[in-house]
C-alpha cells in the first residue's frame, strides 16, 4: 500500500489490460459479467488485492506462463471496498492472467452501474442503464485496480436486448448474435484510468454525425428529443476542433459520443469518446433557450471534451491533484466559449466563478487546492469550488502574467511529456516554467498549496509613493494567531493603472513581499489595483485613493474592474473591515450600469440583507431595492430591441426578477402577470429570457392554484430547462402548505433523485420556507441520506448556510454533531462558518440596518 493507507493498493500487481464482458439485465436489475485482467507483477507474492464493492465475485482463478491455473480463496473486505485473491502458490514475477466471474445489481443511486428511468411517447416508464464511475465507483461495475495511476487498456463486450443500444468509449468493432443477445464488442481505449470507463445501454437514438477530422460527433437522447441536439452539436464539433488546435495534439479518442442521461448525479462526466450529461446540460432548444441556459450547455460540452486532453490523456497521479483535471477543464471551457462566441464574453461573466472561489477561500476553514485524500468520500469532496473555480482563477492569473502564447506552449509540452500517464502539480510548473524561462513555482505555489488569498490594500503615503501591503483575507478574526507560525503571504501578480493628467500607465510587478513601495506620478488623479481583474486578491483602497477612485467616477472603469470594486467592497464590509454605511451608499453608484455581472453581484448583497433582517422591516429593504433597481430598469425598458446583446436581455430580465421579488414592486408584479398571460397565447411575443423572471415573480405572488397551474407545466414540459424552470419554481412561493407539498414530492418520487436535494436546499433559501425546510431536513435525514445521490446531499446541505438566525444556527449545529455527521473533508466546517458569518452579520447590524437603509436613498 501507499505509505500505510488502507484504501490504496499495494504497487508490485499491476493491471495492464481488462478484457471485460458484461450482460447487463434491465427489467432485473442486475447485470453478469466476465473479465480477464492481464496483470504484470514485480515481486512475489500469494495474494492479490483489488477494489470491488456491491459485488459478488463468484469466481477467481489465475494463469501464467508454463503454470497450472490456480483458484483463488475470494475475500471480501467491503467497508474497504476491496478484496483479497489468496492462492495456494506463489505469484512469481512475471506476466499473469486473472479470470473473474461476478454478479452485480444496477442501483437506483445513480453511480457504479445504475438504472435511469423516462416516460416515452406512449406513456410508458422505460429504463436505462448507464454508468458513472468518478471518484471511485467503477469497482462497483467490474473488480479493478481502482485507482487513476493504474492505468490500462479496455477491451469492453456489452451483451444486450437486441432491441437496444450499447454504447462504450471506443467505437463499434463487431455485432454479432448469441443465444438471442445482441454482443457488441468494442475497439481497444487508450492507456487509460479505470474512473474513465463507460457503458451506456437502453433505447436510446444518435443524431447523425458531424467530423472533426476523422472523428464522428453524436448526441445521443432518448427518443423525442433529437431536435434539442443541434446546439451541443455545435459547440462539441466547434471545441474539438479548438482543442486539437490549442493543445497541438489530435484527439485521443477514435469517436466522440455525447449522451444525455435522464437520470444524472452531477452535471456531466468526461469518459473518453462516451460523455455522459444531465439532459439540461446537452439538449437545449436553441431558439427559445435564455443565454443562461445556452450558455451553461456550451459551457459543459467545451469542459468535458478539454477534459479528452486534460484528464483523459493526462491524468493526475492521485486525487489530492484533481484541480489537475477540473481546474484546467474549466479554465480552457472559458477558452473554447469564447473564441466561439466573443460576443458572450465569456471571460468577463468568469468574474462570478472566481467571485465564488473568493467566498469560500475567505473562510478561516478554507483547504489548500491540492489538498491530502484518503477515504473515498475525501476523494468526493474535492468536488468543490476551490479545486474547479480557484483552480482556474489561479491559472488566469498565470496566464495573464507570463502571456498567452507562452502559457499555451507550456501547456503543450506538460501534455505531450506526460501522455498516456500521469502527473501532479510539479510537473506543470516545471514545463511552464520552461516556456516562460521564469521560475514558475515560486510563484504559485502559494496559491496551491496554501490556503486562502491576500487582501491588498493600497494607499498614497506620500505625493509620489503609492504603499501596498498584503494580508491574508478572512471574514471572522483567526481564532488565536500563534507566534511560531509566520503569518502567510503570496507572490502576487499585480497590474495597477495610474490616471495622471489625464493620461493612464499601466504598472506590473511581481509583488513578493508584505509591504512594497512605487514612486508614481505626482498627484495622480486615481489608482486603480487589480487592472483588468484577473488577481485572486481582493483590494482595499485607503480613505485618500477610495477618494480619488469615486470622484474620477466608474465609467472609467471595465466591466470586471467594477465588479472587483463592488465584489471586493461588500466582502470587506462582511468582514467588518469597512462599513455598511460606505458600501450602501457606493452602489447608489452603479445606477448607470448595464453590466449583468455587476448588477448579479448588487443583487446577490441586496438578497444577504432581505435573508437577514426583522421579517418587520422588510419592507425597507424592499423600498431600497426599488430605489437601487428602477434606474436602470426604466433605462432599459420592459421590451428587447430587435438584434439587441443577450447581455441586455440577459440583465433586463436579472432586474424585472429583483424588482418583482426582492423589491416586491406591485407594478413589476402585475405587468409579469400581463405579459405571462401573452407569453401563453403567442410564446413568440416575449423574450425568451425574460420568462424565467416572469415564472419566478408568479411564484413568488402566486396561489394554490398557480402552483397547481406550475406543477402541471413541469410534469407536460417540452424541453429539460422548461421542466427545471417549472419545478425550481414550486420552492419560490410564499405559503407555508404549498412549500411542505414542494419537500414531500423530493420523497414521493415525484422529483427525480438527481434534482431532489437542490429542491431541498431552495426551500431552505427561501425566506419564507428555511424554518419548514430545516424542520424537513431534520425529519427525514436518514431516508434522505439513504435515498439521495451522495454528492447531492453534500450540496443540500449548502441550504443551511441560509438559516440566517441565532435559534436555526444553534440547531443546526446540535443536529450535525448529535448525529455525527460528515460529508467528507472540510464541507460541514465550511457551511458551519458561513452560517456564523451570516448570524454573526446580523448581530453586529440588525439594531442600526433598518435606519441604514431608509437613510440611503
Ligand atoms: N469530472 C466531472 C464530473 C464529476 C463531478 C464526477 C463530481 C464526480 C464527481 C466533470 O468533468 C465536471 O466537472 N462536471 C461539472 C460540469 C462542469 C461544466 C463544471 C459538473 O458535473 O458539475
Ligand atoms: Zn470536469
Amino acid at each position: 500500500t501507499v505509505g500505510g493507507d488502507p484504501y490504496r493498493l499495494p504497487r508490485h500487481v499491476i493491471p495492464v489490460r481488462y478484457d471485460l464482458r458484461l450482460e447487463p439485465d434491465l427489467a432485473a436489475a442486475g447485470f453478469r459479467g466476465q473479465e480477464t485482467v492481464t496483470l504484470s507483477v514485480s515481486e512475489p507474492t500469494t495474494s492479490l488485492l483489488l477494489n470491488a464493492a456491491d459485488l459478488v465475485i463468484e469466481h477467481a482463478s489465475l494463469e501464467g506462463p508454463g503454470t497450472d491455473r490456480m483458484e483463488a480463496v475470494i475475500e471480501l473486505e467491503e467497508s474497504l471496498e476491496r478484496c483479497r485473491l489468496t492462492f495456494p502458490k506463489t505469484v512469481t514475477p512475471g506476466q499473469w492472467r486473472l479470470q473473474l466471474s461476478f454478479l452485480g445489481t444496477l442501483n437506483d443511486k445513480l453511480r457504479g452501474f445504475y438504472r435511469s428511468t423516462y416516460t416515452d411517447a406512449s406513456g410508458k416508464v422505460r429504463t436505462l442503464a448507464a454508468t458513472q464511475f468518478e471518484a471511485t465507483d467503477a469497482r462497483r461495475g467490474f473488480p479493478c485496480w481502482d485507482e487513476p495511476d493504474f492505468k490500462a487498456v479496455f477491451s469492453v463486450t456489452l451483451a444486450v436486448d437486441p432491441a437496444m443500444t450499447a454504447v462504450s468509449n471506443g467505437r463499434v468493432e463487431s455485432e454479432t448474435m448469441e443465444q438471442g443477445k445482441k454482443v457488441v464488442r468494442f475497439a481497444d481505449t487508450i492507456t487509460m484510468s479505470t474512473y474513465l470507463v463507460a457503458f451506456i445501454v437502453g433505447h436510446i437514438e444518435s443524431t447523425a454525425p458531424t467530423f472533426v477530422g476523422k472523428t464522428p460527433v453524436r448526441i445521443w437522447c432518448v427518443p423525442g428529443k433529437q431536435e434539442l441536439a443541434s446546439f451541443g452539436q455545435d459547440i462539441a464539433t466547434a471545441s474539438l476542433t479548438f482543442f486539437e488546435e490549442y493543445y497541438g495534439i489530435p484527439y485521443p479518442g477514435d469517436k466522440l459520443d455525447l449522451l444525455a442521461i435522464p437520470d444524472f448525479a452531477s452535471g456531466a462526466m468526461e469518459n473518453l469518446g462516451a460523455i455522459t450529461f444531465r439532459e439540461t446540460a446537452l439538449l437545449v432548444d436553441r431558439r427559445n433557450g435564455t443565454h443562461g441556459e445556452l450558455e451553461r450547455v456550451a459551457d459543459v460540452v467545451a469542459h468535458e471534451n478539454a477534459h479528452m486532453w486534460f484528464g483523459d490523456l493526462v491524468t493526475m497521479s492521485w486525487w489530492n491533484g484533481l484541480w489537475l483535471n477540473e481546474a484546467f477543464a474549466t479554465f480552457m471551457e472559458m477558452m473554447a466559449v469564447d473564441a466561439w462566441k466573443p460576443q458572450w464574453k465569456r471571460w468577463d461573466t468568469f468574474c462570478i466563478s472566481r467571485a465564488a472561489a473568493l467566498s469560500v477561500d475567505g473562510l478561516l476553514s478554507t483547504r489548500p487546492v491540492e489538498y491530502p485524500v484518503r477515504a473515498p468520500k475525501d476523494a468526493d469532496a474535492m468536488f468543490d469550488v476551490l479545486t474547479y473555480e480557484k483552480g482556474a482563477s489561479v491559472l488566469r492569473m498565470l496566464e495573464q502574467h507570463i502571456g498567452p502564447g507562452v502559457f499555451r506552449s507550456g501547456v503543450r509540452d506538460y501534455l505531450r511529456r506526460h501522455a498516456y500517464g500521469n502527473a501532479d502539480t510539479n510537473d506543470l510548473w516545471v514545463a511552464l516554467g520552461d516556456a516562460a524561462k521564469h521560475p514558475v513555482p515560486a510563484m504559485m505555489n502559494g496559491w496551491i498549496f496554501q490556503p486562502g488569498y491576500p487582501l491588498v490594500t493600497a494607499e498614497l503615503t506620500s505625493e509620489t509613493t503609492l504603499t501596498l501591503t498584503q494580508e491574508r483575507f478572512a471574514y471572522l478574526p483567526a481564532n488565536s494567531p500563534s507566534s511560531s507560525t509566520p503569518a502567510p503571504s503570496w507572490q502576487v501578480p499585480i497590474q495597477l493603472r495610474v490616471r495622471s493628467k489625464g493620461k493612464s500607465q499601466t504598472v506590473k510587478l511581481l509583488m513578493t513581499e508584505r509591504n512594497t513601495r512605487l514612486t508614481i506620478a505626482a498627484d495622480p488623479e486615481s489608482v486603480l489595483v487589480n487592472e483588468g481583474g484577473h488577481g485572486f486578491y481582493r483590494v482595499r483602497y485607503g480613505p485618500m485613493l477610495r477618494g480619488k477612485l469615486l470622484a474620477a467616477g466608474l465609467a472609467g472603469l471595465a466591466s470586471t474592474e467594477r465588479f472587483n470594486l463592488i465584489n471586493d467592497s461588500w466582502a470587506t464590509t462582511v468582514a467588518g473591515l469597512t462599513s455598511l454605511a460606505d458600501y450602501l451608499e457606493l452602489t447608489g453608484g452603479f445606477s448607470e450600469d448595464r453590466d449583468k455581472n455587476v448588477w448579479a453581484i448588487l443583487l446577490d448583497s441586496f438578497a444577504f440583507l432581505n435573508r437577514l433582517i426583522e421579517p418587520d422591516q422588510r419592507p425597507a429593504i424592499q423600498a431600497f431595492v426599488r430605489r437601487r433597481v428602477h434606474p436602470a430598469l426604466s433605462a432599459v425598458g420592459w421590451t428587447a430591441a430587435p438584434g439587441e446583446d443577450d447581455l441586455i436581455r440577459q440583465l433586463r430580465s436579472e432586474l424585472v426578477g429583483a424588482m418583482g421579488r426582492l423589491g416586491n414592486d406591485p407594478v413589476t408584479q402585475t405587468r409579469a402577470a400581463e405579459l405571462y398571460e401573452e407569453s401563453k397565447r403567442d410564446p413568440a411575443a416575449v423574450d425568451p429570457n425574460l420568462v424565467p423572471a416572469l415564472v419566478s415573480i408568479l411564484a413568488f405572488t402566486g396561489d394554490d392554484a398557480r402552483y397547481d397551474e406550475f406543477a402541471d407545466r413541469f410534469r407536460t414540459a417540452k424541453t429539460p430547462q422548461e421542466e427545471r424552470r417549472y419545478l425550481f419554481s414550486l420552492t419560490a412561493f410564499r405559503q407555508p402548505d404549498l412549500l411542505r407539498r414542494t419537500l414531500e414530492r423530493t420523497l414521493s418520487g415525484q422529483i427525480r433523485l438527481q434534482d431532489a436535494p437542490a429542491i431541498v436546499s431552495a426551500v431552505m433559501g427561501n425566506v419564507y420556507g428555511k424554518e419548514l425546510g430545516w424542520e424537513f431536513v431534520k425529519a427525514h435525514w436518514d431516508q434522505m441520506d439513504r435515498q439521495f445521490p451522495k454528492q447531492g446531499l453534500r450540496r443540500m446541505c449548502g441550504g443551511i448556510t441560509a438559516l440566517a438566525t441565532p435559534a436555526l444556527e444553534a440547531d443546526v449545529r446540535a443536529f450535525f454533531s448529535s448525529r455525527r455527521i460528515d460529508l467528507g473533508g472540510k464541507t460541514l466546517e465550511q457551511y458551519l462558518e458561513q452560517l456564523r458569518i451570516t448570524v454573526r452579520f446580523r448581530e453586529q447590524h440588525a439594531s442600526k440596518l433598518h435606519q441604514l437603509l431608509l437613510a440611503h436613498t
